[in-house]
């Protein structure tokens, strides 16, 4: 006699009596509707449903959350995991590592390696490179060589959503594209293939110019002086002019001047597709902690006065910046120590993201509260990353039928920064001696806990996956409310 069909109760009850596979319980959750006490049950990668505070339903592993917050995992849309070519800097085991500890779980890596990816057809291929090695999920930008841009022409979504362009370089960019008549074809590929253009808005020419003047620089340690703001308000005027002309959906990296702020602000509340970043680093330090620390807190475009930092921090807390990126671009001690005109601008920064930013908005903006900033945080760290992407399927919001990719953040203890303690290769930090206000305890990738800072040293299986994408929708202005 057959079995009588079982029949069970409410909708989420699934196969009954199979346990979750992983329960949070007492968690302050930031959800797209707000902060919600209870918990979280995780079934198959997948966050089923939350639980009220009462709730404790069986599970292979319940984690008490101690009634800390808890974020979307973050997305990193901004790394430099330096595969292939460069990875005696950066590899993506430690880079991953780096990034888990930080409360990250996708990461979206940038072109600028060796060789560098220009065409989608070589994507597979470097999927294939980080398969096994990487503790969080993943995606990359394209890159695009001025003199030939065709291969964007065959980009779908499977390879990249994105095509980074360098309007200048310093010693890490392969590929920069000085020749206006390439930048218009670039967009209007991109446009033509639904790719959005991230910028690194630094305007060579400028640059160049200044140095036929002046003479080349022969020491960087007034690195602002030699590598000025202009070069990234020109930048970001011809970027304008350009989407204005094409419609090309731009995002704009590591916006480091009022100026450029101001011009993108404007020019996306006109209705120009145009969003835009900001760093940790821009809005941690100031030129003069540059000249403190040397070249271990110089990027490209440079470091800026505290009027700038001020307004990027206006940027972020009105919610005209549409990202936060780590910009994490290591180098090793030895290229740091080089003589001040030879050491490799970059620094690495996706462990320190979370703390930096979180401990910024408590200094910048005392009276909103810490649920009021990691519900910006997790709007800029992973909501709209995930949006610009076209990852929001499946990442970026704590939701039901989502990914359980989690942060559990503990936003009452500080914490000092040490080399020691960082996991990227080059094994140094910009923040070295900062006291963060909060800390990262434990990161969940589709259901599986890779971080856990009460088991200090030991991750979770360095099964990220190469994630597939679909074609973002053109951002309107942040503030209207497209890009949430
Ligand atoms: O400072 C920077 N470092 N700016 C860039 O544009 C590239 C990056 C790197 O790859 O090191
Ligand atoms: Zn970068």
């Amino acid at each position: 006699m057959p079995e009588p069909v079982r029949v069970t109760g409410g909708k989420h009850a699934g196969p009954a009596e199979r346990p979750y596979d992983l329960v949070l319980t007492d968690v302050r959750a930031v959800t797209p509707a707000g902060v919600i006490h209870g918990g979280v049950a995780v079934r198959d990668g997948v966050l089923l449903r939350f639980l009220s505070a009462e709730e404790r339903p069986r599970a292979a592993r319940t984690v008490d959350g101690g009634g800390r917050y808890l974020l979307p995992g973050l997305i990193d849309s901004h790394v430099h995991f330096r595969t292939p070519g460069l990875t005696y800097k950066e590899d993506w085991e430690h880079g991953s590592r780096a990034a888990a500890a930080g409360g990250v779980t996708t990461v979206i890596d940038m072109p600028n390696t060796l060789p560098p990816l220009l065409d989608p057809a070589d994507a597979a291929r470097k999927a294939a490179m980080v398969q096994g090695r990487s503790l969080v999920d993943y995606r990359f930008h394209l890159g695009v060589a001025g003199d030939d841009p065709s291969p964007l022409l065959d980009a779908t979504p499977r390879e990249a959503t994105s095509v980074k362009v360098f309007l200048a370089g310093h010693h890490t960019a392969p590929t920069v594209v000085r020749d206006p008549a390439s930048l218009t074809r670039i967009f209007g590929y991109a446009r033509e293939s639904g790719l959005r253009v991230v910028l690194h808005a630094e305007d060579d020419g400028v640059f160049e110019l200044l140095d036929s003047w002046t003479g080349a620089p022969g020491r960087y340690l007034d690195y602002e002086r030699v590598r000025p703001r202009s070069g990234a308000i020109v930048a970001v005027a011809k970027v304008l002019e350009l989407v204005r002309r094409h419609g090309t959906a731009v995002h704009v990296l590591h916006v480091s001047t009022a100026e450029e702020a101001d011009l993108l602000a404007a020019a996306a509340h006109a209705g120009l597709p145009v969003t835009f970043e900001v760093t940790p680093h821009h809005l941690s330090f100031t030129a003069a902690d540059s000249a403190r620390i040397g070249a271990r807190a110089r990027l490209s475009p440079a470091i800026r006065h505290e009027r700038d930092q001020r307004r990027l921090w206006e940027a972020v807390l009105a919610g005209q910046a549409a990202t936060i990126g780590s910009d994490h671009a290591p180098h090793t001690r030895e290229e740091k120590l080089r003589p001040v005109a030879d050491a490799p601008p970059g620094l690495p920064g996706v462990q320190e993201m979370l703390p930096a930013v979180f401990t910024g908005m408590r200094r910048h903006a005392p009276w909103q509260s810490p649920g009021t900033h990691l519900e910006l945080i997790a709007r800029l760290l992973a909501a709209n990353p995930a949006d610009l992407f076209g990852i929001d399927g499946r990442k970026g919001r704590l939701l039901p039928g989502r990914d359980a990719d989690f942060v559990l953040f503990d936003a009452d203890t500080p914490w000092m920064v040490t080399g020691a303690a960082m996991h990227s290769k080059c094994g140094w930090s910009a923040y070295e001696g900062w006291t963060m206000a909060g800390q990262v305890r434990l990161t969940v990738r589709r259901g599986q806990i890779i971080y856990d800072a009460d088991a200090p040293g030991t991750f979770g299986p360095p099964d990220g996956r190469w994630l597939d994408a679909a074609r973002p929708a053109t951002p309107a202005h942040p503030t209207r409310g497209a890009v949430r």
